[in-house]
């Protein structure tokens, strides 16, 4: 049979699937929540007002603001149930960890199997607080050490960082973290909020859609490149080395991590708010050394921008998370406990006017093969 001349886009490169009011990437290093640009949220707003925005669809009052606050504080205390999963499977990669245990909770929510936007948000809620628990409580647990009691004086952020190493941040510490949540809720469509719809278009429950987003971001070509940055930065050492290091990268073709972009052609907006906080935490803590080495080649990069590869998010997160002390292999988690009530948002999307998301893929195998009995076959 003539095979059939079809036009392929592989990896659903610039295709678009649906229309979106959630946010908007810009080529030209734009970034829009709700038609908020990401610059005015993530210096003027909290990650809570920004939850709060993008599940509802517009900014809080105050009095909305304290209720949503409150939820969400309300649900981070994990069932004891899931903390004794967590306890049997603390060996795993905190990413495996925490799609266990998010997988766990759908067995203690009491709303699980309960549809619809109203429900979905009171059960996001719960998913953005419990998500940063269980990063919290894991890293505690395989460590050896106590789990902290929430404490209900802090932020989101604050309370976050609290759980995990043990001690109250300052102001700034927590601001920076706030920041940092901000500028990863949410990103159009990209893979893990992608596979979330999916999931969300066969009518599956939040959980679900949250699992799959959760497995999916996990991969190297999506949440990863935070990591190889700052391995990158310790590979290279010192300051003087940089140059020879590109150098030697580009000879080889190498590609540069936490440099380019699927969509940005310019910097990526999300950048300079973590780069300023890399430059505030180096200073605090007599660190300069990754600023500077960073700087340096961010410096050396420039040329490439010409071509449209720019300095994307990534490129600073890592060094804030490293000058925090917070362990490389705890960087994707971060990822996820921003970015968790994003998927949320784009489930209730999906399923408030869904349709089944169900592409095509080009078979090219053979089409008559002839079935031979076990023992016929040689
Ligand atoms: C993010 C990324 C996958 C986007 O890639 P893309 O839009 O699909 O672009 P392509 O992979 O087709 O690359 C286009 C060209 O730019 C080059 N390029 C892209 N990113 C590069 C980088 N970080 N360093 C050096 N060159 C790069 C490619 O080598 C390619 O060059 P060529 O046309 O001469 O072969 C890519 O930029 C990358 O691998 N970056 C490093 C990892 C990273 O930081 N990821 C986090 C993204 S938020």
């Amino acid at each position: 049979m003539a095979q059939q001349q079809i036009e392929l886009k592989r990896g659903l490169n610039g295709v678009y699937f649906d229309t979106t009011e959630s946010s908007d990437v810009m080529p030209e290093g734009r970034l829009i929540y709700r038609g908020y640009d990401i610059h005015d949220l993530a210096s003027k707003s909290t990650f809570e007002e920004v939850v709060y925005l993008m599940m509802h669809g517009a900014l809080p009052t105050r009095w909305q603001l304290a209720d949503f606050d409150a939820a969400l504080k309300a649900a981070r205390k994990l069932p004891p149930e899931v903390i004794d999963i967590i306890v049997k499977v603390k060996g795993a990669h905190p990413m495996d960890v925490l799609r266990t245990a998010i997988s766990a909770l759908s067995a203690f929510d009491g709303e699980t199997e309960t549809m619809g936007k109203d429900a979905n948000i009171r059960k996001g809620i719960r998913l953005t607080a419990q998500t940063a628990s269980i990063v919290a409580a894991h890293h505690r647990i395989r460590q050896g050490k106590p789990m902290l009691e929430p404490d209900p004086s802090l932020s989101h952020a604050g309370n976050f960082l609290y759980m995990l190493l043990g001690e109250k941040p300052d102001k700034d510490t927590a601001e920076l973290m706030d920041r940092d949540f901000i500028v990863h809720l949410d990103h159009s469509s990209n893979a893990s909020s992608f596979a979330a719809r999916v999931t969300a278009s066969t009518l599956a429950d939040l959980h679900g859609c949250v699992v799959s987003g959760i497995a999916t971001l996990k991969g190297p070509l999506h949440g990863g490149a935070a990591e190889g940055v700052m391995k990158m930065a310790l590979e290279i050492g010192d300051v003087s080395n940089v140059e020879s290091y590109l150098a030697k990268k580009h000879a080889n073709r190498e590609r540069i991590m936490g440099f380019g972009h699927r969509v940005y052609k310019a910097e990526d907006p999300r950048a300079r708010h973590l780069r300023d906080g890399s430059a505030l935490l180096a200073q605090k803590k007599g660190q300069p050394k990754w600023f500077q080495i960073l700087s340096k080649v961010e410096e050396q990069m420039r040329p490439y921008a010409q071509r449209g590869i720019c300095v994307n998010v990534d490129f600073w997160a890592g060094s804030v998370y490293y000058l925090l002390g917070i362990p490389e292999d705890l960087f994707i988690p971060i990822f996820a406990v921003a970015r968790v009530p994003g998927y949320v948002v784009q489930v209730i999307e999906q399923q408030g006017r869904n349709v089944l998301i169900r592409p095509l893929v080009q078979y090219v195998g053979p089409h008559d093969q002839q079935y031979v009995p076990i023992d016929q076959r040689g």
